[in-house]
């Protein structure tokens, strides 16, 4: 009687042993989110603005076009997969799918109800998503902005001709623009 209550013991143990190494808490996931997304917004900035400096800003539309999205994803790996979605977007290799949906819901409310806006994780059974919103800042509003007084109109035209559905202008500064989606394959 007390081996079967003992075996029954170790068995519990044993279950728990071996889940719990392979779960690291939010928080790695959170930082880990940061420090990648951080990083290649950086990239993506700084190759934009090489770019606008040594071509134009029309030029660098096109720029954009060509390497935006490998940009963002020569930072993947095996088991990690970085992407920017938006709602309203210029690529639509970009839009939202079913499972950032709820999360840009979120980052709504809080804004409908003036809180803060923060990186969050979401988990399921075989991945951990890492979200963090996207602001718009000054620099970004000549390509996303106000199309009558952010975008000259020169501009406009090559934007319009290169994205013929674009839902990606009439941005303020500070508005939400989109999310770093950031996909961690558990094993
Ligand atoms: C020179 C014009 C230009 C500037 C400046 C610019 N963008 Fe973009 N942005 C683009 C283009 C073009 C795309 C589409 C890229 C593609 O086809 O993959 C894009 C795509 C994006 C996307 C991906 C979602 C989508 O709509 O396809 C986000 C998010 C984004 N831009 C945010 C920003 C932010 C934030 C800034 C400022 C830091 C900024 N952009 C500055 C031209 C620009």
């Amino acid at each position: 009687m007390m081996n079967r209550i003992l075996f029954g013991w170790l068995l519990v143990l044993l279950a728990a042993c071996q889940t719990e190494p392979q779960e690291k808490p939010d928080e790695y996931y959170l930082k880990y989110g940061d420090s990648l997304s951080a990083v290649a917004f950086q990239t993506i900035r700084g190759a934009l603005q090489t770019a606008i400096a040594d071509s134009g800003i029309e030029k660098a539309v096109r720029y954009c076009q060509l390497n935006a999205l490998s940009l963002t994803h020569q930072f993947n790996t095996d088991s990690i997969k970085i992407s920017r979605l938006a709602e309203r977007y210029r690529n639509p290799q970009n839009q939202l799918t079913a499972e950032s949906q709820p999360v840009w819901e979120s980052y709504q409310s809080a804004i409908a109800t003036g809180d803060s806006l923060h990186s969050v994780i979401v988990r399921t059974t075989h991945q951990v998503d890492y979200y963090k919103p996207i602001l718009l800042q000054a620099m970004c509003s000549s390509c996303h902005g106000q199309p009558d007084s952010n975008i000259p109109a020169s501009l406009l035209s090559v934007i319009d001709s290169l994205y013929p559905n674009d839902l990606a202008k009439g941005f303020s500064e500070g508005e939400l623009r989109g999310v770093w989606q950031i996909r961690f394959q558990l094993p």
